[in-house]
């Protein structure tokens, strides 16, 4: 077991945004999360991602990294995200003023990688995405679908175990949107990496292994 989430709950106003949420995500499983706007599949990834506490439920991730998130300190939290957790977002979060190079580098850079070995690695992850050719390119100058190959090539650049894709494809065409999951079924084919999406998006079905409904802020099983 890779993650998994017990009874985990959250409120940001007097309604719970998730409520006693079970979760389990096996090792080079692809779980995709469906269901409507506001029903709690970001509030829930933000909290597996370590980006939130929840207020209550335990977590654990991999086996040698269980806990109970109020007692965590954020430096541990920080500290299992760098070494285990990649988060691709609906909206790409690149960096303006920097090239797609060097986007990518400087997220293997806060992971403490060497630097010969950061621009072998990030070459490679932006010929897995078919995207080489625009290296030397600027966030403004790529298309959205361009602009999300690039925040996949450097969520995978690190090779963490985990990829939590909240709406990978929310705003991307059918092409694209094809090219990212067929990317993601073949990191869960080849690499055993551990994907877990929340999505609208019908096409995730063929890729995923198992398929969640969220409602209310509960998952429905
Ligand atoms: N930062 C926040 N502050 C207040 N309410 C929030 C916040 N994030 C999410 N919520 C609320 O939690 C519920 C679930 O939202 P969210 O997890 O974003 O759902 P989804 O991703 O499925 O659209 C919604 O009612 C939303 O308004
Ligand atoms: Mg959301």
């Amino acid at each position: 077991m890779v993650l998994r989430g017990l009874n985990i709950s959250k409120k940001y106003s007097s309604e719970f945004s998730i409520k006693d949420v079970n979760i389990e995500v096996c090792s080079g499983e692809i779980v995709a999360i469906f269901g409507a706007s506001g029903s709690g599949k970001s509030t829930l990834l933000h909290i597996i991602g370590l980006l939130e506490k929840a207020d209550s439920g335990s977590l654990f991730i991999l086996n040698e990294c269980i806990f109970n998130q109020q007692k965590s300190t954020d430096r541990f939290l920080s500290k299992i995200r760098a070494n285990f957790i990649s988060f691709v977002y609906q909206f790409h979060h690149l960096l303006p003023e920097l090239s797609v190079l060097e986007n990518i580098v400087i997220s293997l850079t806060i992971s403490g990688k060497f630097q010969q070995e950061t621009y072998i690695k990030a070459k490679e992850s932006l010929e897995f995405l078919e995207i080489l050719h625009l290296i030397d390119k600027y966030p403004h100058m790529l298309s959205g679908g361009e602009r999300q190959r690039v925040a996949i090539a450097r969520a995978i650049v690190a090779n963490k175990p985990i990829i939590l894709a909240d709406e990978p494809t929310g705003n991307l065409d059918s092409v694209n949107s094809n090219l990212i999951w067929r990317k993601l079924k073949y990191l869960s084919l080849n690499k055993n990496i551990t994907i877990l999406i929340a999505t609208h998006d019908n096409e995730c079905s063929k890729i995923a292994d198992r398929k969640i409904i969220m409602k209310d802020g509960k998952l429905l099983y």
